[in-house]
């Protein structure tokens, strides 16, 4: 049980990595294109918040299941946590923006934005885990 959720947050991180690097692109090139929101872009500015809440829960889940990690540091053992729960906060204030942007180039500017500053959070939560800057270690 412990091990199937272990695996199952680690492997999320993959379906995350993805959305928000297709989310980051694709709303660059609309905002930098001058394109039409879409309802796809709707859709990925839902999914994306909803793929980092199911990775936070699961997350907390392996958490409480173990009591410690990493040879028993205490300390990094809440730097993961915290980190990403500030991404979780981060991504839904930022998601919110791009629903209250009025125009279509506002929009894909919140998007791109809100979604850098995503990735970046979450690359400094997955640094203090993985211990490199490699997200797909
Ligand atoms: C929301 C974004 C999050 C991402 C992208 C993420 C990603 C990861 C990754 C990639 C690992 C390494 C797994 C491996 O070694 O294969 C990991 C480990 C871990 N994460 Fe997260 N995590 C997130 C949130 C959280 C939260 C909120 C918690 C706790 C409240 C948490 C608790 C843990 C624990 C305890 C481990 C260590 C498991 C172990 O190696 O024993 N994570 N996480």
């Amino acid at each position: 049980m412990y091990n199937g959720l272990l695996m199952a947050h680690s492997g999320w991180r993959y379906i995350v990595l993805v959305l928000l690097i297709v989310a980051i692109v694709k709303y660059l090139i609309g905002w930098l294109g001058n394109g039409k929101w879409s309802g796809f872009d709707s859709m990925l500015n839902r999914l994306t918040p909803i793929s980092v809440d199911i990775q936070w829960l699961l997350g907390l889940v392996v958490w409480v299941m173990q009591s410690w990690w990493n040879n028993g540091d205490r300390g990094r053992a809440w730097e993961h946590p915290i980190a990403m729960t500030l991404a979780v906060v981060v991504v839904h204030i930022l998601s919110a923006r791009v629903k209250k942007a009025n125009t279509d180039k506002g929009k894909f500017q919140a998007g791109f934005w809100a979604y850098l500053i995503t990735l970046v959070v979450i690359a400094a939560g997955l640094f203090v885990i993985l211990g490199s800057w490699n997200l797909f270690a």
